[in-house]
C-alpha cells in the first residue's frame, strides 16, 4: 500500500484519521518494514517523566531497510551519488549493491576492533562517502553513532567525544572545503588530548598530507577494510534502543546530546521524506546539508536510503568554484529534487543572477527549504530563478529534537504561501499557546509552538541526562513539549514559524547558545563579563552581537577583537564567532543579577525607540551609556 498523500483532500483526510487514530495510522506505515519480531504495543506515553515508546518490544535493524530490502529487486540502483569539492575530481557513484558491501566490511572492521551494541562511536569526517558509509555501519552493528560537524574545534569535539563516552573515533587525514583544506587528523589529535575514553581511531585517507598516527591506537581505514568480508550478520535491535545520539545547542549550559531511536525514528523519516518531496523511484534527490547536522541525517542518508532513492553527497561549498557551483551540480546531476537552507539563498541571490542564467535547472521538481525563516525576498528569487515558477518550494520547520519534518508543504497538494511552513504532516499535533500556557485555540494568533501529542521520531532523552530533557522540553508548559519557537497562524490556520523565543540564536541555519559563546568569550584574560545576542542579518539570517566588560582599558581594539574571535573558534567553531563586539561599562541586569537580554536584543537591532519598562534594572543609566557607544563605533 502506498502511504504517499496526492491530494488535498486525501491529506485532510489522513490527517483526520492520524490524529482520531494515531496508532493505527502509523502502525499502517510500520507495517511496510522488514522486522525480526512484530511490537506488542504501538504506543506508550506521557509527557511528564517524559517517556515515550513506540513499537515496544518490536526487533529490527534499521540498515536492513535501508540496504538489504533494496538489494532483491533494485541492487544496481544508484543509492550515493558523490560530488566532490574540486571540479576536476570525478563524480563517484555507488549502487545499493557496493554501499551494502562497504556498510558490512565496515561493520566488521568496527567488530574487530571491539566495538559492541550499545557502545558509542564518534565520527568526525568529511562529507565523503565512507561517512554516510560509517554510520550506516554503526547502526548495523548496533553502536550508536554520534556524528560531529567537521566544522567544530578540537574542544568541542573533546566536550562530544566525553559526554557519550565514545570508544572510537572515525576521522579522516584532511578534508577540502572550497578553496581551504583543513587537517582534520590534527584536530582530533588535539580534542583525543582531552580525553581518555577513546581506543582506537579510524582514519579515511582523503587529503593525501601526511599525518602522524598512533601505533596500537590509530588505522587507516583502507588497510583495515582491505580483507574485510562483505558480510556481516545485522545486530537485532529493540524499537526503542538508541540509534544516534546528535549535540545540539540550548539556552543553558554546553551542548546536549539529543537522543533518537531505532524504529520510530526510521518510520518518521521514511514517511516525511516520501510525502514532503512527493519521492519518485526515478529521482535524484539532493539534500545540500552536512551530514554532521540532523538535515543530513535524516535527508541526505536515512530518509532517502530507507525509500530506496538516490541520494545526493556533496562535498564542496556553494560559493566554490564560484556562486553558480549548485546550479551547475543540478544540471550535471539531472537533479529532480533539491533541498537547502535560507542562508544558502540569500548568499547566492546576493551573488546575482549571472551566476543562474547559464543554467537550465530543467530536471528540478520540487525545491526545499530548512533550518530557519526565509524572507519573503529569498523565497521569491528561490521560485522565479531556481524553482522557475514551476517546481513547489517545501518550506519545513523542524528540530534535531523531532528527528523529521513536522510542518511543510506536501509537493504539489498543499498550497503554498511564502514564508509559511503551511501545515502539520499527518501525525503532527501543533498547538500555540500564551505565556502562561493557555491555548489559543483561534486562527489569525501569535504564540508559543508546542506539541501536544508525540510522533515517532520526538526526541526520547538528553544523552546521559534525561533530567535535562525534561526540564528543556516538557517544564515550559507541563504537557506539552515545547518548541522554543514563536510562531503565526493565520485566518487559514497556516503556520508562520518567527524564530526562537528562547536564548538560541540561529546564525546560517546553524543553532548556537548564547551561553555557549558567552562562557567562551569569558575565557579572555581581559574579558570580565559578556552578554551574546542575536541580531537580523542580512545573508546570515541572524548575526551573533558580544556586549563585553573588560578588566582594564584596551589599547588596540582591533586586537582584542581578534582575540575574541579567534578564541570563540578555538573553543567552539568558527561558525560562533561574534560579528560585532562592543565594549561596555557595564550590562543591563534586574536588581536579582539577571541580564536584560530583551533590551540588548533591541539596541543590537538598532531600534532603541521603544526599550520598554527599564525602571527595574539596577542601574537603568548604563542602557543610554551602552547606546551612546554603539552610535560612536558606528
Ligand atoms: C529553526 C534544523 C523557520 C527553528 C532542522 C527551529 C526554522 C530550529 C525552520 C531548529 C523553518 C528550522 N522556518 N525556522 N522552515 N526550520 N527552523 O535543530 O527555530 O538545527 O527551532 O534543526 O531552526 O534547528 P535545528
Amino acid at each position: 500500500m502506498s502511504h504517499k498523500i496526492s491530494s488535498l483532500e486525501q491529506y485532510r483526510e489522513v490527517y483526520q484519521k492520524s490524529v482520531q487514530q494515531p496508532e493505527a495510522f502509523w502502525s499502517s506505515i510500520a507495517e511496510s518494514f522488514e522486522w525480526e519480531k512484530r511490537w506488542d504495543n504501538v504506543l506508550k506515553w506521557n509527557f511528564i517523566s517524559p517517556e515515550v515508546k513506540w513499537f515496544s518490544n518490536g526487533k529490527l535493524n534499521i540498515t536492513e531497510n535501508c540496504l538489504d530490502r533494496h538489494l532483491v529487486l533494485d541492487s544496481d540502483k544508484t543509492a550515493i551519488i558523490w560530488e566532490p569539492n574540486g571540479i576536476n575530481e570525478p563524480t563517484r557513484k555507488l549502487s545499493y549493491k557496493e554501499l551494502a558491501e562497504e556498510v558490512n566490511k565496515f561493520s566488521n572492521v568496527l567488530r574487530d576492533l571491539g566495538a559492541e551494541k550499545g557502545d558509542r562511536i564518534c565520527l568526525y569526517m568529511p562529507m565523503v562517502p565512507e561517512l554516510t558509509i560509517a554510520v550506516l555501519a554503526c547502526a548495523r552493528i548496533g553502536a550508536i553513532h554520534s556524528v560531529v560537524f567537521a566544522g567544530f574545534s578540537a574542544q568541542s569535539l573533546g566536550d562530544r567525544i566525553n559526554d557519550a563516552g565514545c570508544k572510537i573515533l572515525i576521522t579522516a587525514d584532511g578534508l577540502f572545503r572550497g578553496s581551504k583544506t583543513v587537517n582534520l587528523k590534527a584536530i582530533a589529535d588535539e580534542a583525543l588530548e582531552l580525553t581518555s575514553v577513546i581506543k582506537s581511531v579510524v582514519v579515511f585517507k582523503r587529503t593525501g598530507e601526511d599525518v602522524p598516527m598512533l601505533p596500537s591506537r590509530d588505522y587507516w581505514w583502507g588497510d583495515l577494510m582491505e580483507d574485510a568480508s562483505i558480510e556481516a550478520a545485522p545486530e537485532i535491535m529493540d524499537s526503542e534502543d538508541p540509534l544516534f545520539i546528535l549535540y545540539t545547542s540550548g539556552s543553558t549550559g554546553k551542548p546536549k546530546g539529543v537522543v533518537h531511536s531505532t524504529a520510530g525514528y526510521m518510520i518518521y523519516a521514511y514517511y516525511t521524506f516520501l510525502n514532503v518531496f512527493q519521492y519518485e523511484s526515478e529521482d535524484i534527490f539532493w539534500c545540500t546539508a552536512d551530514v554532521g547536522w540532523i538535515t543530513g541525517h535524516t535527508y541526505i542518508i536515512y530518509g532517502p536510503l530507507l525509500n530506496g532513492a538516490t541520494t545526493v553527497m556533496f562535498e564542496g561549498v556553494p560559493n566554490f568554484p564560484d556562486a553558480g557551483r549548485f546550479w551547475a551540480i543540478i544540471d550535471k546531476l539531472q537533479v529532480t529534487k533539491f533541498y537547502t537552507a535560507p542562508t544558502a539563498i540569500r548568499s547566492l541571490m546576493a551573488a546575482g543572477t549571472d551566476f543562474v542564467n547559464p543554467y537550465k535547472l530543467s530536471s528540478l521538481k520540487v525545491i526545499g527549504s530548512v533550518g530557519e525563516p526565509i524572507n519573503e525576498e529569498a523565497w521569491h528569487w528561490y521560485d522565479e530563478h531556481i524553482g522557475k515558477k514551476r517546481c513547489p518550494i517545501v518550506d519545513t520547520w523542524w528540530q534535531t529534537e523531532t528527528g523529521g519534518i513536522m510542518i511543510a508543504p506536501i509537493a504539489h497538494v498543499t498550497p503554498t504561501k511564502p514564508t509559511f511552513a503551511t501545515l502539520p504532516l499527518p501525525g503532527v499535533q501543533p498547538i500555540l499557546v500564551d505565556s502562561e500556557g493557555n491555548e489559543l485555540k483561534e486562527n489569525d494568533v501569535e504564540g508559543l509552538l508546542c506539541m501536544k501529542f508525540p510522533w515517532p521520531g520526538i526526541i526520547r532523552t538528553t544523552y546521559g541526562d534525561h533530567e535535562r530533557c525534561r526540564q528543556n522540553y516538557f517544564t515550559t508548559f507541563p504537557g506539552l513539549y515545547f518548541t522554543g519557537d514563536g510562531c503565526r497562524r493565520d485566518k487559514d490556520g497556516y503556520y508562520r514559524i518567527i524564530g526562537r523565543v528562547d536564548d538560541v540564536m540561529n546564525v546560517s541555519g546553524h543553532r548556537l547558545g548564547t551561553a555557549e559563546v558567552e562562557n567562551a568569550i569569558d575565557e579572555h584574560k581581559n574579558v570580565i563579563e559578556s552578554a551574546v545576542v542575536g541580531f537580523p542579518h542580512e545573508i546570515k539570517g541572524q548575526g551573533i552581537f558580544a556586549f563585553v566588560i573588560t578588566e582594564s582599558l584596551i589599547g588596540d581594539i582591533t586586537q582584542f577583537e581578534n582575540e575574541i574571535r579567534d578564541l570563540v573558534s578555538k573553543i567552539i567553531s568558527p561558525i560562533a564567532k561574534p560579528d560585532k563586539i562592543v565594549v561596555v561599562p557595564g550590562l543591563p541586569k534586574t536588581r536579582s543579577g539577571k541580564i536584560m537580554r530583551r533590551i540588548l536584543r533591541k539596541i543590537a537591532e538598532g531600534d532603541t525607540s521603544n526599550l520598554g519598562d527599564i525602571t527595574t534594572l539596577l542601574d537603568p543609566g548604563v542602557v543610554d551609556e551602552i547606546i551612546q557607544l554603539i552610535q560612536i563605533k558606528k
